[in-house]
C-alpha cells in the first residue's frame, strides 16, 4: 500500500534546480523515494555530469517508475532561463512543482572590501536566477484548470531573516527572496498555486566550501562544535511540503539544527 503523500505526488513533474550538490540533489533523490512509481523529475545545474550520476543513482534505487532528466542550466544566465521551458522534451513539459534551490554565498568580506564580482554573482543567482525561473515556468501553473495549481518552493534562510556580519550581499539575497515570495503568494492568493518557502539554518553541504573560494580547512571550521543539519532533512521538509493535499499550505518555515555554529556564543 502506498502512503497518501506518495498518491498525492504520483504523475507529478518536478524541477528542482541545483540538483547537483546538497540540498537539491538530496530533494531530488527524497522525492523519488517518496513517489517511487510514476513521477518526472527533472533535475538541473550547471555541472551535469553530476546531474548524470545523480540520474543513474535515482534509477538504482527505485527503479524506471522515476523518469529523471538532468538538464544543464545555469540560472544566473538569462538565455539559460529563457529557453528552459521550450528546450524540454514536450512530455516533461508539464511541470507541477518547481523547487528553486539554486544559491550560494561568496567571500566573508565586509563592506568596503567586498568584491563586486561577488556581489553580481550572488545576486545574479540567488535573486534574478530564483525569479527568472519562477517568471518561466509560472504560466504552465497559471493555464491549469480555472484557478492554476502547482507548487513554487523557494529555499531562502535564515540569513533572509536574521543579517550577520561578513555576509550582508548573501543576507540581502535571502531577504529579497522573502520578499518576493511573500509578495507572489498575495498576487496569486486567489489561484490554487501554493508559494512556500522553506528557511534552513546550518546545513553541511558544499556551500561553505563556495564560500571559501575552495579552501576545505576554512569551511570544515565552521562546523567545529557543532552539529548541523544535513542535506537530508532539508530535503525530507520540502517533500513534506510538497506532499500535503491541495488545500494546505506550509507557507514559510525555519528549520534549524539543534546546535548550530555562532559567532559570540550568549552562555
Ligand atoms: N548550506 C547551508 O548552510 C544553507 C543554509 C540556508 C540556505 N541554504 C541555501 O540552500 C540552497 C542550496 O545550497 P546547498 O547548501 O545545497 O549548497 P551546495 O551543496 O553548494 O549546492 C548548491 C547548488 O546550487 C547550484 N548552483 C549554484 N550556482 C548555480 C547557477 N548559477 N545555476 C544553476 N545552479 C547553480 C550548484 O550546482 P552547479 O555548481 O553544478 O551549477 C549546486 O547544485 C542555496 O540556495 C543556499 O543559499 C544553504
Amino acid at each position: 500500500m502506498s502512503s497518501a503523500m506518495a498518491e498525492w505526488l504520483a504523475g507529478k513533474t518536478i524541477v528542482v534546480t541545483g540538483a547537483s550538490s546538497g540540498i537539491g540533489r538530496s530533494t531530488a533523490i527524497e522525492f523519488a523515494r517518496t513517489s517511487p512509481r510514476d513521477l518526472k523529475l527533472v533535475i538541473t545545474a550547471r555541472r551535469v555530469d553530476r546531474l548524470k550520476q545523480l540520474a543513474e543513482d535515482i534509477k538504482n534505487l527505485v527503479g524506471d517508475g522515476v523518469q529523471v532528466l538532468p538538464v544543464k542550466l545555469d540560472v544566473s544566465n538569462p538565455a539559460d532561463v529563457a529557453g528552459f521551458l521550450d528546450g524540454l522534451p514536450a512530455e516533461f513539459r508539464d511541470i507541477d512543482i518547481l523547487v528553486n534551490n539554486a544559491g550560494l554565498g561568496r567571500g566573508v568580506a565586509r563592506a568596503p572590501d567586498i568584491a563586486m564580482d561577488d556581489v553580481r554573482l550572488m545576486l545574479d543567482t540567488n535573486v534574478h536566477g530564483l525569479i527568472g525561473m519562477t517568471q518561466a515556468v509560472l504560466p504552465v501553473m497559471l493555464a491549469r484548470s480555472t484557478h492554476g495549481a502547482g507548487d513554487i518552493i523557494n529555499v531562502g534562510s535564515i540569513a533572509g531573516r536574521e543579517p550577520y556580519a561578513g555576509a550582508s550581499v548573501y543576507c540581502a539575497t535571502k531577504a529579497a527572496t522573502k520578499s518576493f515570495t511573500q509578495a507572489l503568494r498575495q498576487e496569486l492568493v486567489a489561484s490554487r498555486i501554493r508559494i512556500i518557502e522553506i528557511d534552513p539554518g546550518q546545513v553541511k553541504t558544499e556551500f561553505s566550501e563556495h564560500r571559501y573560494y575552495g579552501d576545505k580547512s576554512k569551511a570544515e571550521a565552521g562546523y567545529a562544535d557543532c552539529e548541523p543539519l544535513t542535506a537530508e532533512d532539508v530535503a525530507e521538509l520540502i517533500v513534506f511540503a510538497a506532499g500535503r493535499r491541495e488545500n494546505v499550505v506550509v507557507a514559510d518555515t525555519l528549520i534549524l539544527p539543534n546546535h548550530q555554529f555562532v559567532a559570540f556564543r550568549p552562555f
